[in-house]
């Protein structure tokens, strides 16, 4: 819930105006060593020098005095599946024997309201305790999953952003809907929770080889229908994954084509790995607008392999980064960005701390089309704030002591920081540590 206290953050602030060309392009974010914001109805009514804001507040503002910590954008995951909560960390073979032996079973167990609800409190509590303020989940294929994910998310006032995995085949018959209930049921659901306050409905046909055609082609017609909204699956993550897709979908020029031709690609489309590409995909992507979404600690923990960040995006291919929790191996952006970071390393892409700070915050807002509202610290945009200490821990001070400047302290952050770097988390105006574990019991 938007918090109706007037309150002003003072800290060092830091927030991005686009992508950094490199390592000196001070004109792609602000830094502000004493700086301020003003939060207002949930929204941020002001940024600048802290004596400016507190110039402009209303008399007897409280002052949330955050020094000498950092105050960012919150982060933003753009894949991650909800019931995967108790997936994560599972001793697996690659992708499909990770489905088949411990994901499937875990999401057969969503047919429960009230398992999905608990799950639901557990992964808010987890998100936001690691500086997540939004994220793009998969819900189970079952329509009360995504109800448990979207009234959570609606008792702590987040945009978040998700939707009820359409899977028909391939997996236990359980967790299969089929063509026409997927159909209807992702549009039932999407009308009641598109743009119901801050909640935002994803189509979501999990990937190829668990739809048919038909299904495909429902999610197709589901887009058509309402194009304000984002699609996500995945995409050319696994060898043996692309092999089935191949025997399944025989007529297709290559994987991306199966999606193609059922009209699933575009600005909104969200794409998770895109780590094995080919030439013509790589020029479909670009054509279509749609973004390839890196995941770092599943692509490590699954063994699929390295995602090819300048390979793509000097195809002219958007990129958004995401944890991809339970395949991924944790929530936190930052331990994101450390994996990510090796991976690059591993083909000689040295990515900047500046970039990837940009990365989880405005870049991944972009990604989704949702800049004007999340992922910077812009006047009249949504207050979600994340505030971090690099200084949480002794070994991260005892390396702090020689830290000289802002990108040197956001590389000791992304190398060394987890949740706890993360001082307070803000929704929508509101401070949520406190609350984590008692919100909604
Ligand atoms: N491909 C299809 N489903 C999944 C999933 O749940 N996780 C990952 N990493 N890949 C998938
Ligand atoms: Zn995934």
């Amino acid at each position: 819930m938007a918090d109706t206290t007037t309150r002003i953050l003072r800290g060092r602030l830091l927030t991005f105006h686009g992508a950094p060309s490199g390592p000196d392009d001070g004109d792609a974010y602000s830094y502000i060593e004493d700086g301020a914001l003003l939060l207002q109805n949930g929204l941020i009514a002001a940024r600048g020098a802290f004596s400016e804001v507190e110039a402009q507040a209303p008399a007897s503002t409280l002052v949330t005095d955050h020094r000498p910590h950092l105050i960012l954008p919150g982060f933003i995951d753009t894949h991650i599946h909800f019931p995967q909560a108790q997936v994560i960390a599972s001793w697996a073979d690659q992708l499909l024997d990770w489905l088949n032996d411990y994901t499937f079973p875990a999401e057969l167990k969503f047919a429960d309201k009230a398992h999905a609800d608990r799950i639901a409190k557990g992964f808010y509590d987890a998100l936001l305790a690691h500086g997540t303020t939004t994220a793009v989940a998969y819900c189970s294929s079952h329509p009360n999953s995504v109800d448990a994910y979207f009234e959570e998310a609606e008792r702590r006032g987040m945009m978040m952003l998700g939707g009820k995995t359409m899977m028909d085949r391939n997996a236990p018959e359980a967790l299969c809907d089929t063509a026409q209930s997927s159909y209807g049921d992702s549009k039932a659901l999407l009308s009641k929770w598109h743009k119901n306050g801050r909640a935002r409905y994803v189509i979501t046909p999990r990937f190829a080889i668990t739809s048919t055609p038909e299904q495909l082609e429902a999610a197709g017609s589901l887009l058509k229908e309402f194009p304000e909204c984002h699609l996500q699956t995945h995409i050319n993550e696994n060898h043996n994954e692309i092999a089935y897709t191949r025997e399944l979908y025989p007529d297709a020029a290559h994987y991306l084509g199966v999606y193609e031709s059922f009209d699933l690609l575009g600005p909104r489309t969200l794409l998770g790995h895109c780590i094995h590409m080919t030439g013509h995909e790589l020029q479909v992507m670009r054509e279509t607008g749609s973004v390839a979404v890196f995941c770092p600690t599943s692509n490590l923990f699954l063994g699929s392999g390295l995602f090819d960040k300048s390979g793509l995006e000097s195809a002219g291919i958007r990129t958004a980064i995401a944890t991809d929790v339970g395949g991924g191996t944790n929530y936190s952006m930052l331990r994101t960005l450390d994996e990510g970071y090796k991976i690059l390393q591993l083909q000689r892409q040295r990515m900047h701390p500046l970039t990837s700070f940009y990365w989880i915050t405005r870049g991944n807002a972009e990604a989704l089309q949702l800049a004007d509202r999340i992922g910077t610290l812009e006047a009249g945009t949504d207050a979600d704030i994340v505030v971090l200490d690099a200084n949480a821990t002794p070994a991260k001070a005892l390396r702090m002591e020689t830290v000289e400047t802002l990108s040197e302290e956001l590389f000791l952050l992304q190398t060394l920081g987890d949740d706890r770097c993360v001082v307070e988390t803000y929704v929508a105006g509101t401070p949520q540590k406190d609350r984590i574990s008692s919100v909604g019991s």
